[in-house]
């Protein structure tokens, strides 16, 4: 891809690689995140999440390949005002005020000091700390020093936020709200990288996503592409002959666990029909229960098919 085309999007990366000595962080990084949209980076642990992130803002170079950042080849100083980074570990000085450490940030983005009081209300009250303002960080808890890093990477308006595990001290509470932060970011246009481990959340809010393992994407795109359209449907049934059991493989892929059956790539029109021939087949029906295959069940799906 030309550096033009780059432009248009808020991430593109080709081959993007990244040793640390022998040890291969990132091995080819090729994905693109386009602008306003939610991009889910989701991966076991180690599997080079935050490497990637780190390479994309500037803090550590690549080995190898190439990447862009709102159109600007990765590391620009430039375009690093345009960009909202919440760390996956970072602390803050605990003799400072939570306005303060905001205030530091404000300072350090080269902001205009007129716009400062607005963005640190702005901020605060986005992540709920309003209340907190003026504690000084050594007595926040980790969430709300969590809630604190987001605010800074929140400041000044970025075009495009990376966030590195935003909720991993987070109560139930605080990861709804950081959702709605995140669909509020979307709303105005910011374009979103997170990096997640946690399935439900990237589920919730990501327009679309990459799995990455060992340092490289083994799936991507929208969560429907991901997790396929054909659901499964899983029947509780009794009476059934093993041979009889073995003639319904034709409705789908059987998994057969006793008194439940599950048949996966069944299109949900033909599920009458397979209950009215269970049922001709003397079969007796307690249950029919859509299943939608969940991103755990293919995320564990595709860390298995690497492995084999
Ligand atoms: N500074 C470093 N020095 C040496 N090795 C590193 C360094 N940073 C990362 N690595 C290695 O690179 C690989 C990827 O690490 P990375 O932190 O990117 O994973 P991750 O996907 O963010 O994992 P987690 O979910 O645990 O945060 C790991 O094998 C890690 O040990
Ligand atoms: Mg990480």
């Amino acid at each position: 891809m030309e550096a033009a085309d780059a432009a248009s999007l808020a991430v593109h990366t080709q081959d993007l690689a990244k040793r640390y000595g022998k040890t291969v962080a990132l091995s080819g990084l090729t994905m693109s995140v386009r602008r306003s949209e939610v991009f889910g980076f989701l991966g076991p642990n180690g599997a080079g999440k935050t490497t990637a992130v780190k390479l994309l803002v500037g803090l550590a170079l690549p080995t190898a390949g190439q990447g862009w950042v709102l159109g600007a080849p990765i590391g620009d100083l430039a375009t690093r005002r345009h960009l909202g980074y919440l760390p996956e570990l970072f602390r803050y000085q605990g003799w400072m005020k939570a306005r303060e450490v905001l205030g530091l940030h404000c300072e350090l983005s080269g902001m205009a000091r007129s716009d400062w009081k607005k963005e640190i209300e702005l901020a605060l009250d986005l992540v709920g700390l309003a209340e907190r303002a003026d504690d000084k960080v050594e007595g926040f808890s980790k969430g709300m020093q969590q809630r604190l890093g987001l605010g800074v990477a929140l400041l000044g308006r970025p075009e495009l936020v990376l966030l590195d595990e935003p909720t991993s001290a987070l109560d139930p509470v605080g990861r709804h709200d950081v959702r709605e932060i995140i669909r509020q970011l979307k709303a105005r246009g910011t374009a979103v990288f997170l990096n997640s481990h946690l399935l439900s959340e990237v589920e919730q809010v990501c327009d679309r996503l990459a799995v990455v393992d060992h340092g490289r994407v083994i799936a991507t795109g929208t969560m429907g592409q991901i997790l396929g359209q054909d659901g499964a449907v899983r029947v509780r049934v009794t009476g059934l002959t093993p041979a009889t059991r073995l003639g319904l493989q034709g409705y789908g892929s059987l998994e057969d666990e006793g008194e439940w059956l599950t048949f996966r790539g069944l299109a949900p029109e033909r599920v009458p029909e397979l209950v009215g021939d269970i049922v001709r087949q003397g079969g007796r029906v307690y249950a029919v229960e859509p299943r939608h295959e969940t991103l755990e069940d293919r995320f564990l799906q595709l860390l298995k098919e690497q492995g084999d």
